[in-house]
């Protein structure tokens, strides 16, 4: 199973759903369909209305982060991972480069994995390393910290999903070369083995994924899927990233 989760970061109003009836048209008759899932990321604000409309539908809907507590609390402008399974969210990501450049700790994201789950969200993990990283070969072990500091096999690998989201590549247009991500990709699966004891959770790549880059990211049977900023935010882009990935 391939994911595309479309993460609309600060986008969206009520009327914004006409973006999703299109992307569930195109869904629903699509002959490859039962090959993957498609998850949009609202901001908090369009969840309840959004999911009630396409509760039996074939798109889920997620949150973009959650609070690091459970069910209320007195901190203001928190969202608890409760309060988001009461609206009809089924996933949330956590770990997002934004959050983390915005204070978010390793503490706080165990809190937040463990919180989601505990609510019956399935946790998307965000992992990436930024350009200076990259650029001092610390790419992996990184990526091996942010992953050990955080997730353990008591999480349960089925409730989470791994993005790997270069921050350099974020919303720049410039990708990973294939090769490079291949190994990053196998590296990530292979840590994640070793904290879940068997099987790795699905990995998923993020950065500048859009329709023209689609089919080369095919090459990499590894990525189990796609996080999509940019290019979720209109239809056609979304559309066009599933419809070159299967040509
Ligand atoms: P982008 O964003 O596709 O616009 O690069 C990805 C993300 O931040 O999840």
């Amino acid at each position: 199973m391939k994911y595309f989760i479309g993460n609309w970061k600060m986008f969206g109003v009520p009327k914004s759903i006409s973006i999703l009836h299109k992307i569930n048209a195109y869904y629903s008759r699509d002959k490859k369909r039962n090959k993957y899932k498609v998850i949009i990321t609202p901001p908090y604000t369009l969840i309840e209305s959004y999911s009630r409309y396409f509760k039996n539908k074939r798109i889920s809907l997620g949150a973009q982060n959650c609070y690091h507590r459970d069910y209320f609390s007195s901190n203001t402008a928190a969202i608890s991972p409760y309060m988001l399974k009461s609206v009809g969210a089924k996933y949330t990501l956590v770990g997002h480069s934004d959050n983390r450049g915005e204070g978010d700790t390793d503490v706080m994201l165990k809190e937040k994995v463990k919180y989601a789950i505990k609510n019956n969200l399935k946790v998307v993990f965000c992992i990436g390393e930024n350009k200076k990283d990259k650029n001092n070969k610390k790419t992996l072990s990184v990526l091996k910290r942010q992953l050990t500091k955080v997730l353990e096999k008591k999480f349960n690998k089925n409730n989470i999903i791994v993005a790997y989201e270069p921050i350099w590549s974020i919303g720049t247009g410039k990708i990973p070369t294939s090769n490079e991500l291949r190994k990053t990709t196998i590296y990530i699966k292979k840590i994640l083995k070793a904290i879940f004891k068997k099987a790795s959770p699905a990995v998923l790549y993020g950065g500048s994924v859009d329709g023209s880059n689609a089919q080369m990211f095919k090459e990499i049977k590894e990525i189990d899927g796609f996080l999509i900023g940019g290019a979720s935010k209109t239809s056609k882009k979304f559309i066009d990233i599933i419809k070159n990935y299967y040509r």
